[in-house]
């Protein structure tokens, strides 16, 4: 039992997957995992584990944003041995190669600010993929004939975004997409040296404000789930 988990050491996988929804995390769980049991449930953050092709793998809701993220990955790293994390979630484009519902896997996460500022200060730490993970998610996605980019990322801290002036910078420098968790993910990672990797789904567009259906949201998570899977175990 950690404070935001109430599980049991041995109760939760070496491999988590970890989807912001905690509904995603339940559907993900019950629709790809064999045996899925209930693991946590403190503040309606549904964690669970099950088995997929012989593996024990945990499917945790990690919340909205880097404060929530690293507040699940810490206590999944340091009280429950966790060795590898896959963020898996939507993103919002950035350049006009990215459409509605290609996958992004993120080389790097830039951000204004994460919850490990206060160790870096002055620096700025640029948090990576696992490069094993990296390669084998996008050998995944492209068996499944699913278009991907591979590249930099955006880690923001709101969602309403203020500063479009900021947007333009990172299009500018070939930042792919945004989202709001990878960047602390990284950094933990590295910390603590486990493997990370964020498999994201374009959900809606910064440049061409198209946005998914909800029908293609859950099927391109669907994809999402598998493709984290097979480069967990790649
Ligand atoms: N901004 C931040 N996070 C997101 C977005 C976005 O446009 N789309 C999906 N997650």
């Amino acid at each position: 039992m950690s404070i935001h988990i109430g599980s049991k050491p041995g109760k939760i996988a070496e491999t988590v997957l970890l989807p912001g929804d905690p509904y995603r995390a339940r559907w993900a769980a019950e629709t790809f995992l064999d045996g899925a049991e209930l693991v946590n449930e403190v503040r309606g953050m549904l964690g669970y584990t099950g088995m997929w092709r012989g593996h024990a793998v945990t499917i945790q809701g990690s919340g909205m944003g880097m404060p929530s993220l690293s507040i699940y990955a810490n206590e999944l790293i340091r009280d429950f041995g966790a060795k590898t994390l896959i963020r898996i979630g939507s993103c919002g484009g950035m350049q006009d190669r990215v459409k509605i519902r290609d996958v992004i896997v993120a080389m790097t996460a830039s951000t204004l600010s994460t919850p490990s500022r206060g160790i870096f200060r002055e620096l700025n730490f640029a948090p990576c993929a696992d490069w094993q993970l990296l390669r084998a998610a996008v050998a995944a996605a492209e068996a499944r004939g699913v278009p991907t980019h591979v590249g930099g990322i955006y880690s923001a801290d709101v969602f309403y975004d203020e500063r479009p002036d900021l947007n333009e910078q990172m299009t500018r420098h070939g930042i792919l997409g945004v989202e709001m968790e990878a960047a602390e993910l990284y950094n933990l990672a590295a910390r603590h040296g486990v493997r990370a990797l964020a498999v994201l789904t374009v959900s809606d567009h910064l440049i061409t404000h198209e946005a998914l259906s909800s029908e293609d949201r859950e099927k391109s998570f669907g994809d999402m789930v598998e493709i984290a899977l097979e480069a967990a175990f790649a």
